[in-house]
C-alpha cells in the first residue's frame, strides 16, 4: 500500500510513522509513505499557500494552484482514492479502514486554516473522511489515524492474523478482557477459567465477556452485527445474570 500525503506540515508525520508497527511495515515494504509539502508548489516569494476568502469573512482559505500542481506531479492512476480529511466527511470506522486497505494507493490531503478552495473538493477529491465529531487544527492527525487504521488491515502488517481478527470492532463488537502474568497482583486474581487449559471453555468465556462489554457500553453495535445462535444464547444468559444481580 502506498500513501501519498499532501500537507503543509510534513514533519508532523515523522514520529508516528517512524515508530512501532508502522515503521516495521515500512521497513518490510508492506506500506510506503510519500510526503509532499504543498508549500513546495507555491510560486510567490513568500511561499503563500493560503489567501483571503472571496466574499469576505474571517480566516484564510488554502489556495487551489499548489494543490492541483502537487496532485499533477503524483501522476495518479484513474480510480485512486484522493481523500480529504475534514470534519464534514464520512466518519471513519473499521469497515471503511478495511475497504481502503484493498487499494494499492491512497492519496491523503490535509487541510488547514479555515478551509480549502472548493474547486479542489469538487475536482480532485474523491472521498471526504472525518475521524469524529470534533474539530482539530488540521488534517494531519486525522491522516495519521487513517494511515494507522488502514495499514493494520494490510495483509502481513500485524504479526499474527489473529491479532486483527480478534480485536475490538473487527468482528463488530468490543474486545474481551486480557490478562498476563502475574497470576495474582496486589491480591487481584486472573479469572480461573483462563488457567484451566480448556480451550473450548475459554473461547466461550471470552465471547461472553465481549458480548457483555458491548451490551453494557455500546449496545447499538449489537444491532449491527450478525449474531450466531450461540451468541444469542450467551446474551440471554448475560441479561438474566444482570437481572439477578439487580434483584439480589
Ligand atoms: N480536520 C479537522 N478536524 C478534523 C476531523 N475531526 N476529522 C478529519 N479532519 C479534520
Amino acid at each position: 500500500m502506498k500513501f501519498d500525503i499532501l500537507t503543509l506540515f510534513p514533519e508532523m508525520f515523522d514520529s508516528v510513522l517512524g515508530a512501532s508497527i508502522l515503521n516495521k511495515a515500512r521497513e518490510r515494504e508492506l506500506i510506503s509513505i510519500n510526503k509532499v509539502d504543498i508549500r513546495d508548489y507555491t510560486k510567490d516569494k513568500h511561499n503563500q499557500a493560503d489567501d483571503y476568502p472571496y466574499g469576505g469573512g474571517a480566516g484564510m482559505v488554502m489556495k487551489p494552484e499548489p494543490i492541483f500542481e502537487a496532485v499533477d506531479d503524483l501522476k495518479i492512476e484513474e480510480g485512486t482514492p484522493l481523500i480529504f480529511l475534514t470534519p464534514q466527511g464520512k466518519t471513519l470506522d473499521q469497515k471503511m479502514a478495511k475497504e481502503f486497505a484493498k487499494e494499492d494507493r491512497l492519496v491523503l490531503l490535509c487541510g488547514h486554516y479555515e478551509g480549502i478552495d472548493q474547486r479542489v473538493r469538487d475536482n480532485l477529491v474523491t472521498h471526504e473522511v472525518s475521524i469524529g465529531d470534533y474539530v482539530l487544527t488540521g488534517g494531519e492527525l486525522p491522516a495519521m489515524v487513517l494511515i494507522d487504521a488502514v495499514s493494520r488491515m494490510v495483509p502481513e502488517v500485524l504479526g499474527s492474523e489473529e491479532s486483527a481478527i480478534e480485536d475490538s470492532f473487527y468482528n463488530g463488537i468490543l474486545d474481551f478482557p486480557n490478562y498476563t502474568r502475574p497470576q495474582s497482583y496486589r491480591g487481584i486474581e486472573v479469572p480461573d477459567i483462563l488457567l484451566s487449559g480448556n480451550h473450548g471453555k475459554i473461547a466461550t468465556w471470552r465471547r461472553k465477556k465481549a458480548l457483555e462489554e458491548t451490551l453494557l457500553r455500546r449496545p447499538e453495535l449489537l444491532k449491527k452485527v450478525q449474531l450466531s445462535k450461540e451468541d444469542k444464547g450467551l446474551l440471554e444468559e448475560i441479561k438474566k445474570e444482570m437481572e439477578e444481580g439487580a434483584n439480589g
